[in-house]
């Protein structure tokens, strides 16, 4: 039986899963764990690495199981991850010395103020393309050599590993011999020169990381290590991994130049492939790597809003006028409009292209005849609003419109929402059938790497829209519905 299928792991922000793909690209069977979140203080998320790799373990082996294959029939994993999340663990045990600081943690934010203040950002920017925020990992590392005990101290004897979280799965499933992770996922750190493609010792200095403490960096397909003996038998080689939005935008086969993708899951990441240029944005967009395969690297311009799926979430677990996410789609169309009100989801800050960590979200235009339906249709509809801040972002950063915007994620499910964001952006939405682009993407490059799949063109090939949404609205209407978003944001940040 020759192996051609991929074991795809998707660790994200709230969840674990595990795909397996065929070699016509099509999931065959799944797995999936949620894992808890702790908010220890205002502000903070964190998450214990030691679930995470408990889950990863899980799902990997329950969707063996659960397909009836023989493992033999796998011939690679292929990794992805939420980004930016870091941990902090012993050389010698493997054992993490703090929680897992995520991407959603603010804590660093004074930190981030002062370095602006002290007009470290343009430096900053240039080389690692991305902005002062709490959001990215440097800060977050520093802080926990700064606040265990002891730390910093066996940091610099040598003694410690950093990485985001694919970094320490791979030293999991590896038993140690890798301590690797790819370009996308260190051009997340705010220590990766993305010109120059390797860790940079000013920005170190600045950040006060040693560099000794940072992973390998390597093209998103090729031989990461093998599972250690025990975990799987046969071993089972690691040969992709990517940060979660890039390998969506390579599971949404956008290989070309302006192509365009859009995920909402946690928050919602839109990633615009610029081929081999890395363009500097100077409307607060991020220039991130999208993918390096044989050396060669291809940069995105990239908008992230921390908030997407969140805010549904919050309207079930915060607010209770949802038992469940898939609810929102009929209270929303319950409605025939917001009935004026807007909301802001600042619930960790506010992204692209704002920056702004400290502000807090905010509903506005309240009545006394307002209802749980109109909020709902007001957390979906600030969904589009913001995707529609992006795309003017990456106009004015010289991009020409995109032809279509090519979507996926959990709240991708809803027609209500995928036709209003064709609306509003003024731009045809395109859905696939496989919503699982993520996972897809992490496994198109464990196939690369092992002959599964031949290139991009085949990959592209394996892609087609199920549905594609047309814009509709009124010009006067979009019109309207975006100030009064404006106003709103407005509101929020003064
Ligand atoms: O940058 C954060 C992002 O990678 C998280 O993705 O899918 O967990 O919302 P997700």
């Amino acid at each position: 039986m020759r192996s051609d299928h991929i074991l795809a792991i998707d660790q994200g922000t709230t969840s674990t899963r595990a795909i397996l793909f065929d070699s016509a690209a099509r999931p065959v069977a799944t797995a999936q764990r949620e894992f808890q979140q702790h908010y220890p203080q205002l502000g903070w998320v964190e998450h214990d690495p030691e679930d995470i790799w408990r889950d990863t373990l899980a799902v990997a082996r329950e969707v063996i199981a659960v397909s009836g294959f023989e493992q033999s029939r796998i011939a690679a994993f292929g990794l992805t991850n939420q980004r930016e999340t870091v941990v902090v663990w012993d050389r010698e045990t493997g054992e993490p010395i703090h929680r897992a600081i995520v991407w959603q943690d603010r804590r660093t934010a004074d930190l981030c103020a002062r370095l602006k203040a002290d007009g470290a950002e343009p430096m900053v920017q240039g080389k690692t393309g991305l902005l002062l925020d709490p959001y990215f990992s440097a800060t977050k590392i520093a802080w926990i050599l700064d606040n265990v005990a002891g730390a910093r101290a066996r940091a610099e004897r040598g003694e410690l590993a950093a990485g985001t979280i694919d970094s320490f799965l791979l030293w999991r499933l590896t038993a140690g011999t890798a301590h690797a992770t790819d370009v996308t996922n260190a051009g997340r750190t705010l220590l990766f020169d993305i010109h120059e493609q390797r860790w940079d010792e000013e920005l170190c200095r600045l950040f006060r990381v040693p560099m000794g403490l940072l992973p390998q960096v390597h093209d998103n397909s090729c031989m990461f290590g093998l599972t250690s003996p025990g975990l799987f038998d046969p071993q089972i080689p690691i040969a992709g991994v990517a940060g979660d939005q890039q390998a969506a935008l390579v599971g949404q086969a956008c290989f070309r130049p302006g192509m365009v993708k859009s995920t909402y899951g946690t928050g919602c990441f839109m990633l615009l492939n610029t081929g081999a240029e890395a363009v500097r944005s100077e409307n607060r967009l991020l220039t991130t790597p999208a993918y390096r395969l044989n050396g060669q690297m291809t940069y995105a311009l990239e908008g992230s809003i921390f908030v997407a799926g969140a805010a549904v979430k919050w309207l079930r677990d915060g607010l209770g006028v949802i038992a469940h996410a898939s609810e929102t789609d009929g209270l929303a169309t319950r409605v025939p409009d917001s009935h004026g009100v807007y909301m802001v989801p600042a619930f960790v800050g506010l992204g692209a292209p704002y920056w702004e960590p400290n502000v807090r979200a905010a509903i506005t235009g309240l009545t006394l005849d307002a209802t749980g339906a109109h909020i709902a249709r007001a957390a979906l509809e600030a969904t589009a609003y913001q995707t529609r801040d992006l795309i003017s972002a990456m106009v004015a950063d010289g991009s020409a419109p995109p032809a279509a915007i090519r979507v996926d994620g959990g709240m991708t499910a809803n027609n209500w929402l995928c036709q209003f964001l064709a609306s509003i952006l003024e731009v045809p939405v395109e859905r696939p059938a496989n919503l699982e682009t993520t996972a897809l993407g992490a496994a198109f490059h464990a196939g690369l790497a092992t002959g599964v799949w031949s290139g991009l063109d085949e990959l592209s090939r394996t892609w087609s829209a199920a549905d594609t949404f047309q814009p509709t609205m009124d010009a006067d209407l979009r019109a309207t519905l975006l100030a009064g978003w404006q106003h709103a944001v407005a509101r929020t940040l003064s």
